[in-house]
């Protein structure tokens, strides 16, 4: 099962990519984590993505293409993936489409941006794993802990009101035309294109999703 989950920032694509990896058993592929891991890990590519990244930029094609080709060639990904937070762009959709990386399912994730701004304040990660918390609507068992681990979860520095939207303005410039794009391509049957209302509760959205990918 292949699936690329396709929604504005803070739409809720982590969150529901967690409970995804669960029921189909594949990886999540999170551009945003992998280029987290690499300013963490103090990489090349780690220096030349964190001004971007901080200034709610996004990275360029060239530099993410690159990483989710060799990301999918990956053992792991024999059985599937998810996609989530690539593609962004129409060349890195058309990108996937030259190298012949076919998808199920696009499911777009459909929140209004004044939800978005409320989200992202609230919003605590543990750097590690991805998992994605919020201090009111999906809280950790015990405050400022990840569930797992018990590590420490931590803010975002793209998460402060100004950077969200920026990152929201972009999203509607260069990732909302994805859309009409998807839509386009399952009218053809390259894929099922699938709309889900992200602003219900984390409980939903999983429900939601259960009927309609079963
Ligand atoms: P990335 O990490 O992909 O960030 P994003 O797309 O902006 O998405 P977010 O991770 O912010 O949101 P999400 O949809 O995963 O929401 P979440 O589940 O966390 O990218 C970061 C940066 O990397 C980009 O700005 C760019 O610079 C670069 N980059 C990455 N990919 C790139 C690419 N392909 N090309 C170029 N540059 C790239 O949920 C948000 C909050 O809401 C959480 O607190 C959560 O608990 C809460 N929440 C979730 N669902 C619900 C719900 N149903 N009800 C209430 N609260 C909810
Ligand atoms: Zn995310």
């Amino acid at each position: 099962m292949r699936i690329i989950l396709l929604g504005a920032p803070g739409a809720g694509k982590g969150t529901q990519a967690q409970f995804l990896m669960a029921k189909f058993g594949i990886p999540q592929i999170s551009t945003g984590d992998m280029l987290r891991a690499a300013i963490k890990a103090g990489t090349e590519l780690g220096k030349q993505a964190k001004a971007v990244m901080d200034a709610g930029q996004l990275v360029s094609d060239e530099l993410i293409i690159g990483l989710v080709k060799e990301r999918v060639t990956q053992d792991d990904c024999k059985a599937g993936f998810l996609l989530d937070g690539f593609p962004r762009t129409i060349p890195q959709a058309d990108a996937m489409k030259e190298n012949g990386i076919d998808v199920d399912y696009v499911i777009e994730f459909d929140v209004p941006d004044e939800v978005i701004v409320e989200r992202m304040s609230g919003r605590r990660v543990h750097a590690g794993s991805g998992r994605v918390y919020h201090i009111v609507y999906n809280p950790p068992k015990e405050q400022g802990k990840d569930d797992e681990t018990g590590d420490e979860l931590l803010v975002r520095p793209d998460d402060e009101e100004a950077t969200v939207r920026k990152r929201l303005s972009i999203y509607h410039e260069q990732t909302k035309p994805l859309v009409n794009y998807y839509q386009a391509e399952a009218k053809a049957g390259a894929c099922a294109y699938i709309t889900i209302d992200g602003t219900q509760a984390v409980e939903k959205v999983n429900a939601l999703l259960d009927e309609k990918l079963s």
